[in-house]
C-alpha cells in the first residue's frame, strides 16, 4: 500500500505522522509545493519519500489523501479518482454542491473509494453522543447547539463558515442520522474585508423536527469546541478540550408546573446527577486513515463516504445563500435548493 498524501500544511503533515506509523502502509509520500515543508517532514519521519509536485506521483501510489487549500480539492481529486486512486479528501469535500457531485460521480464512474475527512465522526465523543440519542436515554430531543470559536486562524480561500462549520454539520448529521431541510445562516466580516469570521447557522432536520444551532468564529477571545444535545428528560454535553470527562450527561430538566397559576412558578425544575461516560479513546486521525486504508485495501465505502461529503457541502452552500441573501433556504433531495421565491445570485 502506497499512499500519497498532498498538502503537507498545518493538517496534511498530521496525515504524514498518522499513516507512516500505520502497519497496513508500505509507503508514504509527501507532496507538497513548499520544499521547507517536505524538508521538516523527512527530517522528522525519515522513511517517507517527498515530491513537489502532484503529477509526480500520480501512477506511482495507490492511494491519495488531498489536504491542500478546499479550493483545489475537486480538481486535484478528480485527476486523482480518474487515475484509479483511491483518495480521502479533507473537509469540505469541495467548495460548491456542483463539483462535490462531480467527485461523487467520478468515484462511481471509475469504481474508486471516495471518502472525506469529517474526522468528528471518527471520535469516541461524538459516537458516544449519537448512541445517548438511538437508546432514548435523552428522551425525545429538543436541539442541538455547537460553538466552535477562538481567535481561530483566518484562510485566505473560505469564510468561517466553509473552515469551521463543516464539522458541526457533519456531528449534527452524524447523531440524527439524516441531514437537514432547511437552513439560515448570519454573518458578519470584521478583521477580514471579503470572509466571514463570525457566523451563526439554523438547521432545520425532520421526522421528527429538531433544530441544529451553529455559532462559529475566529474573532472570540475564548477558545470553545461544545456540543450540547438537550432531551426532554437528559442533556448531554461533548467538550472537546476537556482532558477527562469529555462527554457529561446532566440529569436535568425543565417540565411545565402541573398547576402553574399567577403565583407560582410556571415550570418545574428537575436537578438530578450528572455522569460522565467511559470513552475507550483513540486519536480519531488515525481511526479514521485506518479506516480508509482498508476500504482502499478491499474496496469498500468508507464510513464517511463522498456522499457524506456532498450533504455537508450542501448544507455549507445554502448556509452562504441564506447569509448572502438573508432568505431562508431549503434543500431538495436531489442535492439542489429552493428559496421562497427565487435563490439569488451568490456575490462574487
Ligand atoms: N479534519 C480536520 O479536523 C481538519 C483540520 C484542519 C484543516 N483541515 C483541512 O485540511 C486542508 C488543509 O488545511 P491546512 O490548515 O493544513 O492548510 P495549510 O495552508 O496549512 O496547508 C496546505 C498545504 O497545501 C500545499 N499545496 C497547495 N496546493 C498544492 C498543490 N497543488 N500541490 C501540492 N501542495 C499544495 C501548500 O503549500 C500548503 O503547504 C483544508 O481543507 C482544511 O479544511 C481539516
Amino acid at each position: 500500500m502506497r499512499i500519497a498524501v498532498v498538502g503537507c500544511g498545518y493538517w496534511g503533515s498530521k496525515h504524514v505522522r498518522v499513516l507512516q506509523a500505520l502497519a497496513e502502509v508500505d509507503r508514504v509520500v509527501a507532496v507538497d509545493s513548499r520544499p521547507d515543508r517536505l524538508v521538516a517532514l523527512k527530517r522528522a519521519f525519515p522513511s517517507i519519500r517527498t515530491a513537489e509536485k502532484f503529477d509526480d506521483v500520480l501512477g506511482r501510489v495507490d492511494a491519495m489523501v488531498i489536504a491542500t487549500p478546499p479550493e483545489t480539492h475537486a480538481t486535484l481529486g478528480v485527476r486523482a479518482l480518474q487515475a484509479g486512486l483511491g483518495v480521502l479528501i479533507e473537509k469540505p469535500l469541495a467548495t460548491s454542491t456542483l463539483d462535490a457531485r462531480v467527485l461523487v460521480d467520478t468515484a462511481e464512474q471509475y469504481d474508486a473509494v471516495l471518502a472525506v475527512g469529517h474526522t468528528f465522526e471518527y471520535n469516541a465523543a461524538v459516537w458516544k453522543l449519537r448512541d445517548l440519542v438511538d437508546e432514548d436515554e435523552l428522551g425525545r430531543i429538543h436541539y442541538l447547539d455547537s460553538a466552535r470559536l477562538n481567535l481561530g486562524l483566518y484562510q485566505t480561500d473560505v469564510s468561517v463558515v466553509w473552515d469551521l462549520a463543516p464539522h458541526d454539520i457533519s456531528i449534527s448529521n452524524y447523531v440524527l442520522r439524516r441531514t437537514p431541510t432547511v437552513v439560515q445562516a448570519w454573518g458578519s466580516r470584521h478583521a477580514h474585508a471579503t470572509l466571514e469570521d463570525v457566523a451563526y447557522i439554523r438547521l432545520s432536520y425532520e421526522h421528527p423536527d429538531v433544530t441544529a444551532h451553529i455559532h462559529v468564529s475566529w474573532l472570540d477571545p475564548c477558545k470553545v469546541r461544545r456540543t450540547t444535545v438537550v432531551g426532554s428528560s437528559k442533556m448531554a454535553v461533548y467538550n472537546d478540550l476537556a482532558s477527562e470527562e469529555r462527554v457529561r450527561v446532566f440529569d436535568k430538566g425543565v417540565v411545565p408546573a402541573e398547576e402553574a397559576s399567577m403565583a407560582q412558578m410556571p415550570m418545574s425544575y428537575r436537578y438530578g446527577d450528572i455522569q460522565s461516560p467511559f470513552l475507550s479513546f483513540e486519536e480519531p486521525l488515525t481511526v479514521q486513515d485506518r479506516e480508509f486504508v482498508s476500504c482502499v485495501q478491499n474496496g469498500e465505502r468508507p464510513a464517511t463516504d463522498g456522499v457524506c461529503g456532498l450533504a455537508v457541502v450542501q448544507a455549507l452552500e445554502a448556509a452562504e445563500l441564506s447569509l448572502r441573501s438573508g432568505r431562508t433556504v431549503y434543500l431538495t433531495d436531489g442535492y439542489g435548493f429552493a428559496a421562497e421565491d427565487q435563490v439569488p445570485e451568490l456575490a462574487s
